[in-house]
């Protein structure tokens, strides 16, 4: 009996690594396979070296490509995976094109899916991930959800109730396993800050692709540094464009490689503020009681919203929603404290459930 782990793009680490780690602990025979969707050793390797993560057994080494060819090259190779080693069950993470791939190719091979993150809707079909999140659920049997408004969008769409399972989430998990290894003043010497930053990610192919809104987007972070200095770890989509419109050309603006988790998570729990379009980071900055603001007009994580530090801000509105929330941050006398409410089930624990869940199911379907 073997359970695949399809990983590939950089969310996907932080979540498999509590899956993988509280599976193993049951004794449950497992592959880990990195497509090659992710490869710089930035957004891919620095993960399997800090994190609870054993080595894959395989990277396709798809690497990059139009969303077609990409998406093509991804089931190509898991294709051959799947028939060659035939899974009892192939876990899927998050709303990467690896993610979408393998449950296609696993539910066109009769091969059951879990998916890790299952109901999230951004309600926004010019996502990619948004296509991404319901075609995969759409062919999953196991369906774990972080929050409780992703089970009533999953029920909407007919999933089997008895499918969706409310288990906290795995990336905070790794994110509460870590944060005693968080160190903010080594992050920030290693980036040259001061106490007082801020802490900018973009990405997303609606912020950056567009030189046009590009623009705005650097318009904003110069601004923002006005307020304090800014630390940009710069995804590598985009950076071109970014670094052709000058976003690195402002004294107080620091634009550096993606970095490690250790030290981007470090710098995340000392900032004043994060400025982001990262999924993730929503999560992350909610649990460490950072304040965020999304540069997004939807989010398909509002649970950061009603239960957090999240707020969506637009390049317009962006300037004083910072100042408002850098404000009251230098007011505080300790920053590191964390908040004492966070979403339900975001207690570090969600591995272990979806791991006993997935044993149960091995052995009501297979008997094991
Ligand atoms: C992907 C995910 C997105 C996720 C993001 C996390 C899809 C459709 N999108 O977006 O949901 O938020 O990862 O980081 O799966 N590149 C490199 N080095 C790398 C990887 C990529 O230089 O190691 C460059 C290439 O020019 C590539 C571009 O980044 O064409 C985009 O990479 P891709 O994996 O297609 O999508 P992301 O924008 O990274
Ligand atoms: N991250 C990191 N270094 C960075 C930026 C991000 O380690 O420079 C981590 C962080 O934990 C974040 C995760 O990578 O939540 C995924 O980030 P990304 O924004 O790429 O993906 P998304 O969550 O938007 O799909």
């Amino acid at each position: 009996m073997t359970l695949l782990h399809i990983t590939g793009a950089r969310p996907n680490f932080p979540k498999a690594a509590p899956v993988i780690a509280a599976l193993a602990e049951l004794g449950v025979r497992q592959r880990l396979i990195h497509t090659g969707q992710h490869y710089d050793d930035r957004m891919s390797e620095v993960f399997f070296r800090e994190l609870n993560l054993p080595r894959p057994d395989a990277n396709l080494g798809v690497g990059s490509g139009s969303h077609a060819q990409q998406t093509a090259a991804l089931m190509i190779g898991l294709e051959t995976e799947m028939v060659t080693t035939s899974p009892e069950l192939v876990i899927v993470y998050g709303d990467v094109n690896s993610t979408l791939a393998a449950a296609i190719v696993a539910a066109k091979l009769n091969i059951p899916v879990a998916h890790v993150e299952a109901g999230l809707r951004s309600f926004d079909m010019t996502m990619p991930e948004e296509v991404n999140r319901r075609v995969t659920d759409a062919l999953s049997q196991l369906l774990f959800v972080t929050s409780p408004d992703a089970i009533a969008h999953l029920a909407a769409e007919g999933a089997d109730q008895e499918s969706i399972h409310l288990v906290g989430n795995p990336m905070i998990d790794t994110l509460l396993a870590q944060v005693s290894r968080l160190d903010v003043d080594r992050a920030r010497a290693s980036v040259g800050v001061g106490e007082d930053y801020i802490v900018a990610t973009l990405h997303r192919p609606g912020n950056v692709d567009d030189p046009q809104i590009a623009a705005d987007l650097v318009a904003v972070v110069h601004d923002a540094a006005g307020l304090a200095e800014v630390v940009l770890p710069l995804h590598p989509r985009g950076r071109s464009t970014l670094e052709a419109l000058g976003i690195g050309d402002h004294p107080r603006v620091h634009v550096v490689e993606p970095l490690g988790y250790l030290d981007f998570m470090s710098l995340v729990r000392g900032a004043l503020a994060v400025i982001t379009d990262s999924g993730g980071v929503q999560e992350e900055t909610t649990v460490l009681g950072v304040p965020c603001l999304t540069l997004r007009p939807n989010t398909e994580r509002p649970i950061t919203i009603s239960h957090g530090t999240n707020q969506l801000v637009t390049t317009h509105t962006l300037a004083g929603a910072l100042a408002e929330q850098v404000a009251a941050r230098r007011a505080m006398p300790d920053r590191l404290v964390s908040p004492t409410t966070v979403p339900p089930l975001w207690d570090g624990h969600a591995g272990p459930r979806i791991a006993s869940i997935i044993v149960n199911w091995l052995d009501d379907r297979y008997g094991r």
